[in-house]
């Protein structure tokens, strides 16, 4: 693994330079989902450019990525990417936004890395190693209640007619807690859990290719991941919270009298 993590490595460092310099220029921007739901050219250049060199690094694997239809051959090791994660901020010149890759072998994550290549913030995680920002080992907060804690959260693209819009859970955790972030990365959002800056976070109707590199980061650095009703999460999961391990108990408890 040792190997193929540093090869991944270089691969990121790439794409990450791609990003700062295509990004000095004028960008092609269109709309998926919704007005609001951007995607640049960037995106889907980073992406094509990520599926080939890891495509050489292990021929035998298949990707589930954002941009491009999902190629699963043979499922035994899965790429999971977000090429940019925080694609409106990259258009608003808002610094805050990953590179997010995941490697999952017979559908267990082994490897996660998520770059920010506008703070050189590379975090790195190996399945049962501990998790990694630059070189240097990261572990969750010692926060022990959410009335002492920083929260983060998102709002989906499907806002306006979302089942769950999330406001509820916004206003209530609002009022208990030192105060809460939407920075608009959910894959950074979730290392900075890692790192012990944040002590919680949860969102809905995130995909994949937002969180698996998180998880890994965060579970390898004390943190615990599951759904809003407590289960254990999977990638079909409508909802997401990731905590610190100490306030997981309480912010599922105060988030049952919300979810329906
Ligand atoms: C988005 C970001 C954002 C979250 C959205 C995601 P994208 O990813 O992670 O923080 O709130 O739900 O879709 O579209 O920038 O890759
Ligand atoms: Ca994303
Ligand atoms: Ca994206």
């Amino acid at each position: 693994m040792t190997n193929l993590r540093k090869d991944v490595h270089k691969i990121i460092m790439k794409a990450g330079m791609m990003i700062l310099k295509e990004s000095r220029s004028r960008m092609s921007i269109r709309t998926k989902s919704s007005e609001r739901d951007l995607v640049t050219q960037i995106d889907w250049n980073v992406e094509m450019f990520l599926k080939e060199k890891l495509q050489k690094l292990l021929p035998d694997s298949s990707f589930l990525a954002e941009e491009t239809e999902a190629e699963i051959k043979d499922a035994e090791k899965l790429w999971i990417i977000d090429p940019i994660d925080g694609t409106t901020n990259l258009v608003h010149g808002f610094p805050f936004l990953a590179i997010s890759i995941a490697l999952q072998i017979e559908g267990e994550l082994k490897l996660g890395f998520v770059y920010n290549p506008f703070m050189n913030e590379f975090y790195e995680s190996e399945k049962g190693q501990g998790s990694l920002l630059n070189g240097k080992s990261i572990r969750v907060s010692a926060t022990q209640t959410l009335s002492r804690s920083l929260l983060a959260t998102g709002f989906a693209y499907n806002f306006a007619n979302a089942e769950e819009n999330n406001i509820r859970y916004f206003e209530h955790f609002h009022r208990r807690c030192h105060g809460i972030r939407r920075p608009g990365s959910a894959a950074l959002d979730i290392c900075y859990v890692a790192r012990g800056v944040f002590d919680g976070f949860w969102e809905w109707y995130l995909n994949p290719w937002d969180v698996a590199a998180g998880i890994l980061l965060v579970t390898e650095a004390g943190g615990k991941v599951t759904d809003l009703s407590g289960k254990p999460y999977e990638f079909t999961a409508d909802n997401i919270l990731v905590t610190n391990s100490t306030i997981h108990t309480e912010m599922l408890s105060e988030v049952t009298e919300l979810i329906s």
